[in-house]
């Protein structure tokens, strides 16, 4: 074998190799099944909620525990609207909508690829609120994805942290279990 090749196949080299090529047919999978990403069953509005008081924590009950931030079920919002007046157009409209669809498959935006391992709760310890990676939600009606959330984005914001912290969070396996 010429050296070179002897030097290329050393597996040490050869697995992450691999590796990066798997995860790179993966990202290339995934983003075309976003591009096709259909929108909303139901035009949920946030701004009026925020305005009225509700905490995101009150829908997305496990960004603190689990590893999904997890998004309300019917029921979460019924335990206000059933004992509410549909006295408004976009009331009505939400009343009738359940009539048909007593559970609602909301779609993701804010998703990485499976190949990612992101998980809330250390962001949530350290201080960091919803807006710094998730934008201005209390302006959006229907929640938007935010431009340029790829792996230079988190690396970014993971070399600024204590120096002693940063080599593991800068470590591929980190982020790619
Ligand atoms: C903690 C109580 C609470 C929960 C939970 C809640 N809502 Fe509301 N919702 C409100 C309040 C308060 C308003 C404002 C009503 C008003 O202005 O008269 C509102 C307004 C609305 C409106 C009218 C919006 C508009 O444009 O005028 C819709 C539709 C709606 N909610 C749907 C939902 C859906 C869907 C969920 C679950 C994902 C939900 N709500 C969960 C309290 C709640
Ligand atoms: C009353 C319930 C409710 C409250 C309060 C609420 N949300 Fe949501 N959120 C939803 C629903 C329903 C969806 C899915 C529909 C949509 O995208 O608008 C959603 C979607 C999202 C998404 C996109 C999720 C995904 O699957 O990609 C983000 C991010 C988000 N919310 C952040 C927040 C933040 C930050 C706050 C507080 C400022 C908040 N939400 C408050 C109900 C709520
Ligand atoms: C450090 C950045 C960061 C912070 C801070 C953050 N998020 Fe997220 N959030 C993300 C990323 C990245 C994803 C995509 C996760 C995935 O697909 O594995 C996400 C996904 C979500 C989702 C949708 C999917 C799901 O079920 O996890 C919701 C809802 C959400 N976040 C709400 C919140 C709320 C509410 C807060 C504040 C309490 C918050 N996020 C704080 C980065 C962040
Ligand atoms: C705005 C800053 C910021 C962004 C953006 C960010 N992170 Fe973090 N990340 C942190 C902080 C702060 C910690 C907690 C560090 C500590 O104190 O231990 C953390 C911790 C983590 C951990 C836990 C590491 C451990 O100790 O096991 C993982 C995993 C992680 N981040 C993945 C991601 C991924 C994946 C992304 C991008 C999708 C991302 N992060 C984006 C700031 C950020
Ligand atoms: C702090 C979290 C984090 C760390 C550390 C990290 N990655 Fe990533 N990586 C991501 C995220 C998020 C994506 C998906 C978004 C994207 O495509 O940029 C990704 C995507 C990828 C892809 C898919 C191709 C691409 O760029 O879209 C490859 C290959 C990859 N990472 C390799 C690596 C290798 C090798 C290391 C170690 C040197 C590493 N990653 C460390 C977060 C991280």
């Amino acid at each position: 074998m010429p050296d070179k090749l002897r030097t290329f196949m050393r597996p040490q080299l050869l697995i992450p190799a691999a590796v990066a090529i798997v995860l790179l047919i993966s990202a290339i999978i995934f983003d075309l099944g976003r591009a096709s990403a259909r929108s909303q069953p139901f035009p949920y509005n946030h701004s009026i909620h925020i305005q009225n008081g509700i905490s995101c924590l009150y829908c997305h009950t496990g960004a603190l525990r689990g590893q999904s931030a997890t998004l309300p079920t019917v029921g979460k919002c019924q335990g206000c609207h059933a004992n509410m007046d549909s006295d408004t157009p976009e009331l009505q409209a939400w009343a009738d909508f359940i009539v048909d669809n007593p559970t609602v498959e909301w779609v993701p935006v804010a998703i990485q690829p499976d190949f990612v391992y992101f998980t809330h709760r250390p962001h949530l310890a350290a201080g960091l609120n919803c807006e710094q990676c998730h934008g201005d939600v209390s302006q959006m009606t229907t929640a938007k994805p935010q431009p340029h959330q790829d792996m230079g984005w988190c690396l970014d914001c993971h070399k600024e942290l204590a120096p002693e912290k940063v080599t593991k969070l800068t470590d591929c396996a980190t982020c790619h279990k």
